[in-house]
């Protein structure tokens, strides 16, 4: 089979699935998206992204016009007609922590009900340890006519919103866990266009297979949640650290920047701030521990993990009431609801918790994002009275008696400064990101104050 022979169906065509979908087309293959959510693929179909995510719409303005992807609301039919199913679909979080696999079982039973020969099914949402082998005693159960062989695998996802097509492009690894060598080398030939690309092209001396971690799928996904707790530890510690920097006056910003020039440590994922929030880390952190906890595994540290960055709406609520005293009828302007830059997804964003809180206690709130307003509104919705989303960062100063900073946007740093203190009442700025340069905010005439630092 040569590329044209081989089609792949991405099943899910979320912040994930997109870019994969488009990934793979990119490289050569043909790629049917399936989603049963009917205006997401109405939109895709007319070439629109129904999200932010930088880079994915003009690859799928340009893989409709080169028919190597087709989106539709069939999912049996994709299946059907498919060789390769990459399941993308959300596992949410139920409300004991343990992930939802509702998504993910309807889609294994919809596969057993179209096996007309051989399939490989590809598991990309991020799943609890085991999933896989609930997949595939799904399809054996369910499965109807001809007994057609499968293969299940794991191929977990490592891209970050925001930088998601970059990333797809250059992955520091390739995850396979396999329990065929059919499947193996099937889904090496699907990433092999990738991967001698990135040997010929990277400038390390890594050669084409280097990256490719092949493993059994338990393993693979475990190694998925592990790194995302890794990683939600990393946030947590330098936050707990930086609370240690407030209270002796000590700056976090220059102690991690000592601790991330260890390469045991490395840099990434040591900036303190209002906690870590988005589709991954708090969920996938909690189903970590629900699993860990089920199989009588000591979890206290992921807890430590998950505790630390609850408390961080807390810490900065306080530090919002100890520099303006009381909220009530003060006018507070948010600058950045997103959970990070670079994406328009507030899901767990923390900026949530705090807008919420402080209408709670009568304040005022203004709100501004680059990208994310719409999202916003649909979970803490408009209300002239009390929240007001704003056009501009400027707007959302009016009349502010204190801004703060829930999102280190880049356009940010391009503020004029002392242009957003004269729009507001009192010149309070409470920099939840350490987006700032103190000096320079300072310079500007405002009151400064940011997370761990003097
Ligand atoms: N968002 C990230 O940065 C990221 C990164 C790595 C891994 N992941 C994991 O990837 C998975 C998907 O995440 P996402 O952010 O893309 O979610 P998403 O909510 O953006 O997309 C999921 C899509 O699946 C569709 N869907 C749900 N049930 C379906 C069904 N039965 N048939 C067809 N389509 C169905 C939904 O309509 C939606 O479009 C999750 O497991 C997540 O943990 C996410």
């Amino acid at each position: 089979m040569d590329n044209a022979e081989l089609t792949i169906a991405v099943v899910g065509l979320g912040h994930v699935g997109m870019p994969t979908a488009l990934g793979l087309a990119e490289l050569g293959w043909r790629v049917l998206g399936a989603d049963d959510d009917a205006d997401k693929v109405r939109r895709i179909a007319a070439g629109e992204l129904p999200f932010y995510e930088p880079g994915v719409e003009a690859l799928l303005g340009r893989h409709l016009d080169s028919s190597r992807f087709r989106a539709t609301t069939d999912v049996p039919a994709a299946v059907e007609a498919a060789d390769v199913i990459f399941v993308c679909v959300g596992t949410p979080q139920r409300d004991d922590g343990s992930a939802d696999l509702s998504q993910v079982e309807s889609v294994a039973r919809i596969i057993a009900q179209r096996l007309n020969g051989y399939k490989l099914v590809v598991e990309k949402s991020t799943s609890p340890v085991r999933t896989a082998a609930q997949i595939k005693r799904t399809i054996l159960r369910h499965r109807t006519g001809t007994n057609h062989e499968f293969d299940i695998a794991v191929n977990p996802e490592f891209l970050r919103e925001g930088s998601a097509m970059r990333d797809f492009f250059n992955p520091d690894r390739v995850v396979l866990g396999v329990e065929s060598e059919r499947s193996r080398d099937l889904l090496l030939r699907i990433y092999r266009p990738l991967l001698q690309r990135l040997a010929e092209t990277s400038g390390t001396p890594l050669g084409v297979d280097d990256r490719v971690v092949v493993t059994d799928p338990a393993t693979a996904e475990l190694m998925k949640h592990a790194a995302n707790a890794f990683l939600a530890m990393k946030i947590s510690f330098i936050n707990m650290v930086a609370d240690l920097c407030e209270a002796t006056g000590a700056d976090v910003t220059q102690v991690a920047r000592g601790l991330g020039q260890d390469p045991r440590i490395g840099g990434a994922f040591l900036r303190a701030g209002a906690g870590f929030g988005g589709y991954c880390l708090p969920k996938d952190l909690r189903a970590f521990i629900q699993i860990g906890a089920q199989q009588g595994v000591d979890v206290s540290l992921l807890r430590a993990v998950e505790q630390i960055n609850e408390a961080r709406v807390d810490r900065l609520l306080h530090k919002i009431r100890q520099v303006v005293w009381i909220p009530r009828g003060k006018t507070v302007g948010i600058l950045g609801v997103a959970f990070k830059p670079m994406t328009d997804d507030v899901r767990e964003a923390p900026s949530l918790k705090i807008i919420k809180r402080l209408r709670s206690e009568g304040a005022k709130v203004r709100v501004h994002d680059p990208q994310a307003v719409d999202n916003a509104r649909r979970v803490v919705p408009e209300d002239p009275d009390g929240l007001v989303f704003c056009a501009s960062p400027y707007d959302a100063a009016a009349g502010a008696h204190l801004m703060v900073v829930l999102t280190e946007w880049k356009e940010y740093l391009e503020l004029d400064l002392p242009r957003l203190r004269e729009l507001m009442e009192v010149p309070l700025l409470i920099d939840g990101r350490n987006l700032f340069d103190p000096a320079v905010v300072r310079a500007a005439g405002f009151e400064y104050y940011s997370i761990g630092r003097p």
